[in-house]
């Protein structure tokens, strides 16, 4: 079977923490609404940091026991792009002196889009024979936050997530992708425009969430032959802790084997999954062998989910 295998991790951070009393101070809220509604407790926003840097820094993580000659593509999944162009892959790929013969291009498929990314760079390893891919998750998102509104600007943090990737041969693969185009539920209107901030109708996309995430997760176990006990740990997009203890609900199983990370961080849209990656590489809860599934679900709406073998 086709695959790939994450070879190794980085995450990065803006400097300037923002506490859910911090937030209330700049808006009507209080740490006890957004800890009961969301689990979040804090988040990060960039305070002069570029997504493009950020990125860069995960990305010098990722790679530091690889040759960076062998690396083959970057792929930089975000919404928030510093410029329409040059995309952030390429300033990375210039600030990290990577080759000039390889692709570097963004996508975005809002909070989906480090699983599509992930799924482009299996496809693009195995057309072009290249060793490694570079795959990214970074957003600066605080730019895009209304900072009136209580219904969005608490929800969402800045950071940035990368993996180096290769193929493999495993048993243990299966991606599903999909998206259906709303344009109702989830919006950010184009960088053309200035004081165009994110709009949520919270209520319809946590619904969304609870379906698909719970159904993908069926699906990647049905592709595979396995029931959820043989997986390790699942790695939800980290939007909202509620949605997390609902999605765990619909399985019999362990609820520990559900990471949750949005405490620290709030909702970083595509670097979620790559930052949750990162942290749990980092406390060894990723060995070789681990099974792991990874779901995204985002605006457009886009969802994906990926089984792999560590
Ligand atoms: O990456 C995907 C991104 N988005 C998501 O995953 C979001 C999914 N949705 C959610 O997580 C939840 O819908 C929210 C956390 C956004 C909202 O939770 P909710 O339980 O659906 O609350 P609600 O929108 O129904 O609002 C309930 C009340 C309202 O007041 P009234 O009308 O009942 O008086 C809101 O005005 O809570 C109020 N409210 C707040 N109060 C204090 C909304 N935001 C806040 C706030 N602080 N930050």
């Amino acid at each position: 079977m086709n695959g790939i295998r994450i070879v190794s991790t980085g995450r990065a951070l803006p400097s300037k923490v923002v506490t859910n009393d911090e937030m209330s101070k700049i808006v009507d809220t209080s740490d006890e609404w957004i800890s009961t509604r969301t689990g979040i407790r804090q988040r990060y926003f960039c305070d002069g940091e570029m997504n493009w840097q950020l990125a860069v820094e995960s990305a010098k993580k990722a790679i530091r026991n690889i040759d960076k000659k062998e690396i083959g593509a970057v792929i930089v999944a975000t919404f928030s792009p510093d410029y329409a162009f040059p995309s952030v892959a390429c300033l990375v790929q210039k600030e990290l002196g990577l080759r000039c013969d390889i692709m570097s291009f963004d996508i975005n498929a809002a909070c989906t889009g480090f699983l599509y990314a992930l799924n482009v760079a299996e496809g693009l390893l195995r057309s072009s024979g290249e060793k490694y891919a570079l795959v990214i998750g970074s957003e600066q998102i605080s730019t895009r936050l209304n900072m009136e509104d209580r219904g969005t600007c608490v929800l969402f943090g800045d950071g940035a997530g990368a993996a180096i990737v290769e193929k493999s041969e495993s048993d243990n693969y299966a991606c599903v992708m999909g998206s259906d185009g709303d344009l109702e539920a989830l919006v950010c209107p184009g960088q053309a425009l200035e004081n165009q901030y994110i709009a949520m109708d919270g209520k319809k996309v946590f619904k969304f969430a609870v379906g698909t995430v719970g159904k993908v997760i069926n699906e990647l176990l049905d592709k595979t032959n396995n029931t959820i006990n043989d997986i390790d740990y699942v790695v939800c997009h980290q939007a909202n802790e509620r949605i997390i203890k609902s999605i765990i609900k619909q399985f019999d199983c362990n609820p520990d084997k559900f990471y949750m990370n949005m405490q620290e961080y709030g909702n970083t849209s595509a670097a979620s999954i790559p930052m949750a990656l990162d942290e749990m590489y980092e406390k060894g809860l990723l060995t070789s062998g681990k099974k792991i599934i990874s779901v995204g679900f985002g605006a457009g709406f886009t969802w994906g989910g990926m089984l792999l073998e560590c």
